[in-house]
């Protein structure tokens, strides 16, 4: 499959449309970074999102990987920004207004909302995914859901 159907409708038809084509984009293939450069340019191409893209742990710190969006900045020390606090308590964070985060790390101040998925596999954080929106409020527990089931596509091939 190399195009993406673009789906209209609620939040969650759009997720329940997405998630079986990244499915189909996923499966077969094991290379981690061709993996996570699809997930990014899916939910780029279906939510227009402003920001999404991976961050991965290497020793201390994360580290910048596939996304789509505006550069970013390409490190983040542990337990920092949204990023860093989701790796250390290995739980999503859903920040409605970034500039209300203690420790906010700013890649863009065009930035509102937030939502940060940490990504577990065999029981470690090895990363997580950042999607970032420029209105506030964007993100709820059907993202956490989806995006969460996304990963787990993602961390099962
Ligand atoms: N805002 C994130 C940094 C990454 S960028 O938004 C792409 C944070 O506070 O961890």
């Amino acid at each position: 499959m190399e195009n993406l159907n673009i789906s209209k409708g609620t939040k969650e038809q759009q997720y329940q449309s997405l998630i079986p084509q990244i499915k189909g984009l996923l499966t077969g293939e094991n290379n981690v970074v061709a993996n996570m450069a699809n997930i990014a340019a899916a939910l780029k191409e279906q939510f227009d999102f402003f920001w999404v893209g991976f961050y991965l742990v290497e020793g201390n710190e994360l580290v910048l990987g596939p996304f789509q969006g505006p550069v970013a900045c390409t490190r983040i020390a542990y337990n920092r920004g949204v990023c860093g606090t989701a790796w250390a308590k290995e739980e999503t964070l859903i920040v409605p207004n970034v500039e209300e985060f203690p420790g906010h790390i700013a890649c863009s101040s065009l930035s509102k909302s937030e939502i940060v998925v940490p990504i577990l596999k065999d029981g470690n954080c090895i990363g997580v995914l950042d999607v970032d929106s420029k209105e506030l409020n964007s993100f709820d527990l059907i993202d956490k859901q989806y995006l969460k089931a996304i990963l787990e596509l993602f961390t099962s091939q």
